[in-house]
Formats: structure tokens, C-alpha cells, sequence
């Protein structure tokens, strides 16, 4: 069963609720699930895709396109691709080489629903397949889109971006970190996939540079918040709510560790304030469930 999210506004759940339904029908058609011999990859990467998830990294993609009046069935490729991405990082994220976590979305981890060869192999299919979604001229007829897209992307989950923030976060266990390195750190394992998914619409609907740079800073703020609160979430210990482990993160480098609690909090109330503000630029009306998103991202329970 899809988490609910139960501490959004009614408007707000209904919308992520029919996004989740429409993504989640666009991945299963475009991923594997034939009956070749090499099938456990394909089941692996579905279980990794299709077993729940909060779907926001989909969300901002669907919003940030429709305020360019893109074409959805387009976006929802791009949705598709950026959750294969994040799903991937996550049974990545829970190798015992990594987090050592044994469940994820409420139930067991990939690597132990399955084993470790599937794991990696399956987070490695699921990177590949995002690239191959976006690259199909079905996400966007121009090439130039489509290259933008891969481009920004690749950028974004790579060695100055996503993977270089994991690596930060492994070096974090052993290292002491300033709050300087580890808020880089949070802006590269979190936020780069998330600021991509804020622009993805802007670049699909060409949209003008100042809007596209104000959903930038949108997501750059918000992105740190959200892995704020993911941190905030893991000490608080709720790991049932989550539907992964909690109190996993007493030796790693983050705000809560850094800081505390209570300042953690503060930081990413004033960093979600900053969020919405960027949103100015929009005409009233445009970006409301994106507000009322980022508002989310503070009460929420996993
Ligand atoms: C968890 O992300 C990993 C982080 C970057 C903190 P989500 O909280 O979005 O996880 P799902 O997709 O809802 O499971
Ligand atoms: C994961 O951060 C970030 C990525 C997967 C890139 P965490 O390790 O804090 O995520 P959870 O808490 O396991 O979901
Ligand atoms: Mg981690
Ligand atoms: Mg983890
Ligand atoms: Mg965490």
C-alpha cells in the first residue's frame, strides 16, 4: 500500500495521490518484466520502484511542468526517469557496504528480499533506464530538450552531485565536518536530484531564464530542508511511521548532529520560508501546491 501523506493539506494529498497513481502506471509500462532468463533483475528493479514511496521527487517534476502548460504525458516520463534515479540510490543507499539498512518503504530492503548481486545490478539498470526514458524522443520531440535534459541529470546524480554527496556522507562517519561541508553535503546526496526536478518542466517547456533560475533556488532551498527533516525524522526514531530504520544517524554528519534538534528545525523553517519566497516570480495561483509542498516537506512523518 502507497504511504499517505497524511500531514498534507486536503488539496495538496488529493494531488500527490493522483500524481502517484498516473507515475506509477507510466514506470510499470516502461520497465522490464519479461520472462528471460535475467527476469530476478527485472523483478528486483520493480520491487526497488513499485513498493511504495512518497512520489515528491514525480510531484515537483509534474508541477514545475504544468506551470509551462507542458504536455503531461511528456512530463511524466521525465517524473518517471528522476524516480527510477532516486530509487536506484536508495537500494544503493541501503548495501551493508553503505547504511546496512534492511528495510525501506516498509518492507525489506532489495538486498534482502533478494541479494546483493540483484541490489547493485538493479540500482545499475534502474540508473541506465532513467537515461534511456529521457533520451527517447517520446519525452520530448527537439534533441536540444532531450540533451539538456541528460546533461542535467547526469550533473546532477554524479561525482559533483549525488554520488559525491554519498561519498561525503560515508567520509562524515569517520571525519569530523563544519556546518559549511555539511551542508555541501546535503546540497549534493539530496538536493541536486531535487533541484533537477524543480527545472525539469522549465527546460521542457523552454521557459524564460528567470523562471527557470527562481524554481532553481525553489529547489535549493528546499532540498537541503528536506534532507534536514529526513535527519530530524531518523532521531526523532520513528521507524515503523518511516517504514525504514530510525536512529541510524548518531555518528554520521548532519544538522541534527551538528546542531541539535531544535536549531536543525529552525534552519529548515527558515530555509522553507526561503523556498516559497523564490516563488514570487510566478503569477498567484500558479505554484500553490508547490508552496503548499514545501510546507509539507516540515510536518511531515516519513
Ligand atoms: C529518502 O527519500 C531519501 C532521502 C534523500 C532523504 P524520500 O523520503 O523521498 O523516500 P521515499 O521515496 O518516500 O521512500
Ligand atoms: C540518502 O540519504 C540519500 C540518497 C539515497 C542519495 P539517507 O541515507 O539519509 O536516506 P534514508 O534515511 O536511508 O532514506
Ligand atoms: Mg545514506
Ligand atoms: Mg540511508
Ligand atoms: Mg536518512
Amino acid at each position: 500500500m502507497a504511504p499517505s501523506p497524511r500531514e498534507a493539506s486536503p488539496k495538496l494529498q488529493q494531488a500527490m495521490e493522483a500524481c502517484r497513481e498516473t507515475v506509477n502506471k507510466t514506470m510499470s509500462s516502461l520497465l522490464p518484466g519479461t520472462e528471460l532468463a535475467e527476469a530476478p533483475l527485472f523483478d528486483g528493479m520493480r520491487y526497488a520502484v513499485l513498493s511504495g514511496g512518497k512520489r515528491l521527487r514525480p510531484f515537483m517534476v509534474m508541477e514545475g511542468a504544468r506551470i509551462f502548460g507542458v504536455d503531461a504525458a511528456r512530463a511524466r516520463r521525465v517524473a518517471a526517469a528522476v524516480e527510477f534515479i532516486h530509487s536506484y540510490s536508495l537500494v544503493h543507499d541501503d548495501l551493508p557496504a553503505m547504511d546496512n539498512a534492511d528495510t525501506r518503504r516498509g518492507k525489506p530492503s532489495l538486498h534482502k528480499a533478494y541479494d546483493e548481486a540483484t541490489a547493485i545490478l538493479a540500482g545499475d539498470g534502474l540508473q541506465a533506464l532513467a537515461f534511456d526514458v529521457l533520451a527517447n524522443p517520446e519525452t520530448h520531440e527537439d534533441p536540444r530538450v532531450r540533451i539538456e535534459l541528460v546533461g542535467l541529470l547526469a550533473s546532477a546524480i554524479g561525482p559533483h552531485g549525488m554520488v559525491g554527496g554519498q561519498m561525503l556522507d560515508m567520509i562524515g562517519e569517520k571525519q569530523e565536518f563544519d556546518v559549511g561541508t555539511i551542508s555541501r553535503l546535503q546540497r549534493l546526496k539530496t538536493g541536486k536530484l531535487i533541484a533537477f526536478c524543480c527545472e525539469a518542466g522549465a527546460i521542457l517547456g523552454k521557459a524564460n531564464p528567470a523562471h527557470r533560475q527562481a524554481l532553481r533556488n525553489y529547489a535549493h532551498d528546499l532540498g537541503l530542508a528536506f534532507q534536514v527533516t529526513d535527519d530530524l525524522l531518523d532521531a526523532e526514531g520513528n521507524a515503523e511511521e518511516m517504514g525504514k530504520p530510525a536512529n541510524q544517524d548518531g555518528k554520521k554528519a548532519t544538522f541534527v548532529t551538528a546542531m541539535g534538534r531544535e536549531q536543525a528545525r529552525a534552519r529548515a523553517e527558515m530555509l522553507v520560508e526561503q523556498a516559497v519566497g523564490h516563488l514570487r516570480v510566478f503569477d498567484a495561483g500558479r505554484t500553490d501546491l508547490l508552496k503548499d509542498l514545501a510546507y509539507y516537506v516540515l510536518k511531515r512523518r516519513l
